[in-house]
């Protein structure tokens, strides 16, 4: 019971890593608001754990963010994974990918972030988690130009919001995984030209020779949601099976 009665909105929470972080979070003893935009999917985690509640939300619609947020009372963490990965250099991305990929995976953690502090500081007390990638300021990935682009933003979005708030109260973290064994992972396997090589070649980047399970990403933010990290702010947390070694 690491979060017993924390109040904690997870993001993209109806597959891979969110979901892994919602049940874990609920399993701690966390009141979890679980969303995504995919509410077929999300609406599974229901039946799973009875402390974790569903809302469908497009966490990059302004109006619906704020409407959303602005029926919250309390809450402790903010754990926003919501990413999308686009392939390609940079002469592979046009304007219209870039604008989506910033506006998925910036915009979307800003707009979340922006409505959600003001409780936070009235609390005197917050936390924001924000899952960014190895892929980004620490590690050039080739055909990652507007995804690392992103992520690196948001490393530089958690060392922000923690310099410019820590005497609020509040923390901001960021997760950095390395190849994590998701449905949009899958995908991207089934995407290649040749499916059965790009598993092999993404397992053989990571040093341990394995991918990570969501369930390991989960096991990260609880220790960054609890109250054992209170110390841990503006921090980059590489957990990449060595692919950055
Ligand atoms: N899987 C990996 O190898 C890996 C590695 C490093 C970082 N990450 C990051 O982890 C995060 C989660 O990735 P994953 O692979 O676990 O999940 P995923 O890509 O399988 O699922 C993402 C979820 O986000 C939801 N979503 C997309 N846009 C949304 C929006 N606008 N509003 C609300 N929900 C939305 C989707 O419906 C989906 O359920 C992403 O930010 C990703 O960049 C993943």
């Amino acid at each position: 019971m690491r979060l017993k009665n924390k109040n904690i909105i997870v993001t993209a929470a109806a597959q891979g890593i969110g979901r892994a972080t919602a049940i874990a979070f609920a399993n701690h003893g966390a009141n979890v608001i679980a969303i995504d935009i995919n509410n077929e999917i999300l609406s599974e985690l229901n039946s799973i754990n009875s402390k974790i509640k569903t809302q469908k939300l497009d966490c990059t619609n302004k109006l619906a963010v704020e409407e959303f947020c602005s029926s919250i009372n309390k809450i402790d963490v903010l754990f926003h994974a919501v990413g999308f990965v686009h392939h390609g250099a940079l002469l592979d991305c046009d304007t219209e990918e870039f604008n989506r990929s910033i506006n998925v995976n910036l915009y979307s953690a800003y707009l979340m972030s922006h409505s959600l502090l003001p409780k936070m500081i009235k609390q005197k007390k917050g936390n924001i988690i924000i899952v960014s990638s190895a892929a980004s300021s620490v590690k050039g990935v080739p055909n990652r130009f507007i995804y690392a682009t992103t992520k690196a933003a948001l490393n530089g979005f958690v060392k922000s919001i923690a310099a410019d708030y820590i005497k609020d109260g509040i923390r901001s973290n960021a997760i950095l995984p390395g190849t994590v064994e998701t449905p949009s992972w899958e995908g991207r396997v089934q995407m290649a030209d040749d499916p059965v090589q790009a598993r092999k070649d993404f397992i053989a980047r990571q040093a341990m020779g394995r991918l990570a399970q969501p369930e390991e990403i989960a096991s990260m933010a609880m220790y960054l949601a609890s109250d054992e990290s209170e110390f841990v702010t503006g921090t980059l947390n590489l957990i990449d099976g060595g692919w950055t070694l």
